[in-house]
């Protein structure tokens, strides 16, 4: 069983405050994965008030390239440290985790398919450590390097290591319906497309419609849900909204 399981940055970072990790959150959250009985986990981490303001100051987006060396290292560094940090805590938990850095290994071609291979993580999986990526910038042909997003690296990895169950913990507790209540279940993007807006919002990486889009194209089950239903996400339970097409 291989579960792909996404934290996204502002739960696990003070968004207000730059480069600043919310020590209380990732607490909670690391005390989640150490007590849980998973068996090949893969984790993903987004930004936060880590990468994002470096990617704005510099220009970069998942669309929009640079060659800036150094503005590409400044993303990239923060959320080396980023990763770093959640490593280190995790490994002081007790989890045997270890980073992968998808900069290191990664390649867009122009028209932005990601190639990215999963050796690695696949190996680490086996061999009974816990791979922990990290949105990131990657070499795009033809635009130097662009934004990488933690969901998209969830998508490539739930298909390349054939997940069985994928989870997106962010800090809203799952997909809104028009009337303000969690859906438990998506499995036609139609279904929601008023509900969510229909065009996606101004995050460079996404937006809830976006990523209801990926997620119905995994082929796994995937679940939306808020930080309180992670012990019972990596427990095997349903919680927030399951989106499954
Ligand atoms: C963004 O990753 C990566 C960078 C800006 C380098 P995500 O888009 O997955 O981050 P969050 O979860 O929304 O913060």
């Amino acid at each position: 069983m291989t579960t792909v399981l996404k934290l996204g940055g502002s739960v696990v970072t003070d968004k207000e405050t730059p480069e600043t990790v919310d020590d209380d959150a990732l607490d909670r959250v690391v005390d989640s994965v150490a007590d849980a009985d998973v068996s090949r986990l893969v984790l993903v981490h987004g930004a936060g008030s880590f990468g994002h303001h470096h990617a704005d100051k510099h220009g970069v987006t998942p669309a929009e390239g640079s060659r800036d060396a150094a503005g590409i290292w400044a993303i990239h560094d923060s959320m080396r440290r980023l990763n770093d940090g959640i490593v280190g805590r995790l490994q002081d938990a007790g989890v045997a985790a270890l980073p992968v850095h998808p900069l290191s290994a990664g390649a867009r071609d122009a028209d932005s398919t990601l190639s990215l291979p999963v050796d690695s993580t696949a190996t680490m999986l086996s061999e009974g450590f816990v791979p922990v990526l990290h949105g990131d910038v990657i070499a795009q042909s033809g635009a130097g390097a662009t934004i990488i997003s933690g969901d998209e690296l969830v998508a490539h990895f739930a298909r390349a290591l054939d997940a069985d169950r994928v989870g997106l913990c962010s800090t809203v507790p799952g997909v809104y319906d028009e009337s303000g209540e969690v859906l438990s279940r998506i499995t036609r993007f139609r279904d929601v497309a008023e509900a969510l807006g229909g065009a996606d919002s101004t995050d460079v990486t996404g937006g809830m419609a976006a990523k209801i889009r990926a997620l119905l194209d995994l082929g796994a089950p995937a679940s939306v849900f808020g930080p309180d239903d992670l012990d019972g996400f990596l427990a095997g339970r349903s919680v927030g909204t399951v989106v499954d097409g």
